[in-house]
């Protein structure tokens, strides 16, 4: 297989793989802990192949929120309809930053792609972490921020038309909130990284609103610098894998009128511990 570096800071392509085969897994295990974000083109693959992969990096975390492909609760529904406006995670978010034990990630298998946009953009946290000052790093690093799904998938909260037409559901299943620090060693690569986002994070602990908004939406401005982005353009059939410990990622939603129909499973992760010094 050949492992093409998208940016300086994260992601890479992977081309002439096959998921399927259980011998290449711990070259993509490698090429995963390096660039955090994978794309494995040209995958001609089943659900059952799909959830297979998974599998082989953990145990399966069954989405509550989201549509499930029928026979397959597992296999969550990523789908924007040629009449429909809002798509499902066009926010700046990390997936599962409100449970307790977030997701190590998930795998988004491109089944139908429109004929331009529906990009999936990627933001490195340990490179946006890396390029603070030492002095604010420390402040950073004896705090904890909470994080919450109430304000996202709770009753009343339909933010997009996602809500309406079916793709998002069990509001009532929206009850997590969990303090995470917002500095954490990865639990793979060792490597110091921020664990906040403008989607999920509520208040950093222990500080007033106020002071909380300050630090968390100066932290939002700096990770959104395309220094520390990638961009995956799909194809149908790619595969992309990411970290969810070491990334944030966003649906560019530019594509009306068309379909992108996506299948996507999510792979339970480890607690994760504050960054020492
Ligand atoms: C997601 O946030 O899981 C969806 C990403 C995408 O559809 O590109």
């Amino acid at each position: 297989m050949e492992i093409v570096p998208l940016t300086g800071s994260l992601g890479a392509e992977i081309i002439g793989a096959d998921i399927k085969d259980a011998a290449q897994f711990e070259e993509i295990k490698r090429a995963f802990a390096q660039y955090s974000v994978i794309t494995l083109r040209a995958q001609a693959i089943t659900p059952q192949d799909h959830l297979a992969f998974a599998r082989r990096g953990g145990e399966i975390n069954v989405k509550r929120f989201f549509k499930a492909l029928d026979g397959y609760p597992e296999v969550a529904v990523v789908l924007k309809e040629p009449d429909q406006t809002g798509a499902i995670g066009e926010v700046w978010h990390t997936d599962h930053a409100y449970d307790q034990v977030p997701a190590l990630g998930s795998i988004l298998h491109a089944i139908e792609t429109p004929t331009y946009g529906g990009d999936t953009v990627f933001c490195s946290m340990g490179a946006a972490y890396d390029a603070l000052s030492d002095r604010f790093k420390a402040l950073l690093e004896g705090l904890s921020a909470w994080h919450s799904s109430r304000h996202v998938f709770g009753a009343g909260q339909a933010k997009s038309d996602a809500n309406q037409t079916g793709r998002v559901g069990n509001t009532e299943k929206a009850t997590q909130d969990a303090l995470h620090p917002v500095v954490i060693q990865h639990p793979l690569s060792g490597r110091k990284g921020l664990f906040v986002n403008p989607e999920f994070t509520t208040q950093i602990e222990g500080l007033f609103k106020a002071e909380s908004d300050a630090i968390l939406n100066m932290l939002y401005e700096h990770c959104q610098k395309p220094e520390f982005q990638c961009r995956v353009k799909w194809q149908a059939g790619d595969v992309t894998m990411w970290d969810n410990r070491a990334t944030w990622h966003k649906a560019i939603n530019d594509y009306h009128g068309h379909r992108r129909y996506m299948h996507r499973v999510t792979v339970e992760g480890v607690p994760l511990s504050a960054a020492s010094a």
